[in-house]
């Protein structure tokens, strides 16, 4: 079975040999894109040489570029535990930031290249590993930005039947900017086993604060290919997690709970890995921005780990995510400060979550009304600490309920008259 290291490999010598200069991942936190708290996409790092501040041909000596970026989404956190859904992933992806030369998939030099070039590699590289694209979707026009008839030819060249090429708006096949503004366009995706794979966006736009769209001096390539869903193509697993790029971790914890629920493994192997990095880089638990993300997925990474009674075995957990990155990631190696980090939050969080586990299940029986719980809530809150986060995992744990919309405005409401109260003092 071909393995996570082997497809680093594969995919950077691919783009290498096509002219690409490979960089390294930049940090997750953004540098040259301060309107986003955390890098989400490989083109961040690159923002400045899609609107040419900066120039590729001095940094790079090419006008194109290929690495492995490490992302991490906060949309994503409460949706974790279900088959697709993480916080920190890494997306390979390549780059180009013209003037576009012959756009000629045969043309390995270093000029700029476009949609042709793009398409064709992409397609190329996933055949190289035997993969089979179930279809492809392409921008289909909308809001005064045209059907992208280029993709949908090139597509059709490379004999993909009209019903294989779909057409959807803005919502599906337009992407970006990250951030308030920045390089966007219309996308093609590649879709295998019905998930998609890869997103090859063609940066023509410019957004700037105000929303409005100017045309990029040179149009630019931004790919991403999600890399623990190719690998579950790959590796044919159920979901990502049981992908080797969440071992040796997944089978650490499955030698010490062999029953544990799904949900629960699947939540404790996205956040082990979501905190080690995002310590690794540099981010501390805080209730301000970044901080407050790490603060969030440590402590629901608690309850989790307590519910099995693994809190005391983070240590070797954090070294099993450190054990197969450090390769690519040097500074994972300095897993003492991890885990220092990580203990001074669970050891914050102890008192609260012991205290909060008992005041729940005392407080809600769990027969009563939505708005009568987003009450109790409130109150478990602000007279106990016991974050909304922790509740809602709670909820569903003890009584099998889902948190709702009523619940969500009953706590919202009394919150705000709490600050107004708290204000007026
Ligand atoms: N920048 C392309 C993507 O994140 O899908």
């Amino acid at each position: 079975m071909i393995t996570s290291e082997e497809i680093r490999k594969e995919f950077l010598n691919f783009f290498e040999k096509r002219g690409h200069k490979i960089v390294e991942s930049s940090s997750l936190i953004p540098e040259d894109d301060p309107s986003v708290l955390i890098t989400t996409a490989g083109m961040q790092q690159f923002k400045k040489y899609f609107t040419r501040e900066k120039d590729p041909i001095k940094d790079f000596g090419t006008q194109r570029t290929a690495s492995i970026q490490k992302c991490f989404r906060t949309t994503d956190i409460e949706e974790v535990g279900d088959e697709r859904h993480l916080t920190f992933f890494e997306m390979l992806g390549n780059f180009s930031f013209g003037p576009v030369g012959s756009d000629n998939p045969q043309d390995f030099s270093t000029s700029g290249y476009f949609k042709k070039s793009a398409i064709y590699w992409a397609y190329e590289f996933l055949k190289s590993l035997n993969l089979n694209i179930d279809y492809v979707s392409v921008f289909k026009g909308e809001d005064n930005i045209p059907f992208d008839e280029e993709s949908f030819n090139i597509w059709k060249e490379l004999n993909f039947s009209e019903e294989k090429i779909k057409k959807f708006g803005k919502e599906d096949n337009f992407w970006g900017p990250t951030g308030e503004e920045g390089p966007c366009g219309p996308t093609t995706e590649i879709y295998i086993d019905r998930i998609e794979v890869w997103n090859l966006v063609f940066n023509e736009y410019y957004k700037t604060k105000d929303g409005k769209l100017t045309k990029l001096k040179y149009p630019g390539v931004d790919t991403g290919m999600g890399f623990e869903r190719l690998m579950k193509v790959l590796q044919k697993t159920e979901t990502v997690f049981e992908t080797d790029l969440f071992e040796p971790l997944r089978t650490r914890i499955l030698e010490i709970v062999p029953n544990i629920e799904i949900r629960d493994l699947r939540i404790i192997l996205d956040h082990i890995r979501g905190a080690t990095f995002l310590i690794a880089d540099g981010i501390y638990p805080s209730n301000l921005e970044r901080g407050y993300v790490l603060r969030r997925i440590l402590r629901r990474l608690m309850l989790k780990l307590n519910k099995y009674n693994l809190v005391k075995d983070i240590e070797n957990f954090v070294k099993s995510v450190v054990e197969k990155f450090e390769q690519i990631y040097p500074n994972l190696r300095n897993y003492d400060k991890i885990n220092k980090v990580i203990k001074k939050e669970f050891d914050g969080f102890h008192n609260i979550l012991k205290k909060g586990l008992t005041m729940f299940e005392k407080y809600i029986k769990g027969n009563e009304e939505d708005r009568e719980i987003g009450e109790k809530l409130f109150i478990l809150f602000t007279s106990f600490g016991l974050p909304l986060d922790i509740s809602k995992e709670l909820l569903r744990e003890k009584i099998g309920k889902e948190f709702t919309e009523t619940m969500q405005e009953t706590f919202d409401l009394l919150f705000e008259n709490h600050r107004k109260i708290s204000k007026s003092l």
